[in-house]
């Protein structure tokens, strides 16, 4: 059922979408593999879908976590909204993760410890990945990740320009296998390198 839904937005609308199907569990764990949960105070997911990684995010999350989710299209934004009703600390946005800064001022978020992406950086226009790229860095605390998931390393070039260290990872078992990137900057560290 999830995947007909899911099918059925590509069809609407293939760019946004990026993809025919939902992503399979074993992608949703890789992506979280690395997310250090306990300790997470402000945990942002974009282009969530039908909640593949949502339901990851919801399962290990410190109850205390607050978790904000970006979905642009209306039909998976109130599949959302029913599918986690009963949830508490979870905000769910129908906007696009281009506004992300005004929503964090709005709930009063100060920074963010992790941002899990499903966004199709491949079909998305240059100039939105630019501006959800740029202020994702900003916003992300010293140390803090984002993580997204790639079908090819072809974009890579486009997260090198936001994000010091890349750490790239495979999950064959997801159609089609996908790369997982985890960027970081470290800006304690980068202003020890300069000073050298
Ligand atoms: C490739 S799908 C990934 C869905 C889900 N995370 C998964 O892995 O199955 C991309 C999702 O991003 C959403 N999306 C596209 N552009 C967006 C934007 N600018 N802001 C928020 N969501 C967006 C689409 O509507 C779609 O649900």
């Amino acid at each position: 059922m999830k995947s007909i839904k899911f099918f059925l937005q590509y069809i609407f609308s293939p760019r946004k979408v990026g993809a025919v199907l939902p992503s399979s569990g074993f992608l949703a764990d890789k992506m979280i593999e690395s997310v250090e949960f306990h300790s997470a105070r402000y945990i942002v997911e974009y282009g969530v879908g039908t909640g593949v990684f949502t339901d990851k995010i919801i399962q290990f999350r410190n109850p205390r976590t607050i978790v904000m989710l970006f979905e642009s299209n209306k039909v998976f934004y109130q599949s959302l909204k029913e599918r986690y009703k009963r949830e508490a600390n979870l905000i769910i946005i129908n906007d696009s993760a281009e506004n992300i800064d005004k929503y964090l001022e709005k709930y009063r978020i100060p920074y963010l410890d992790y941002v899990i992406s499903g966004l199709p950086f491949a079909s998305l226009p240059t100039e939105v990945s630019n501006v959800i790229l740029n202020k994702t860095r900003k916003l992300l605390k010293d140390g803090g990740s984002f993580i997204t998931f790639q079908y090819s390393l072809l974009k890579v070039s486009l997260f090198d320009q936001y994000f010091e260290h890349i750490d790239i990872q495979r999950e064959y078992r997801n159609f089609p296998p996908a790369f997982v990137l985890s960027c970081q900057n470290n800006r304690i560290s980068t202003q020890w390198k300069r000073c050298e």
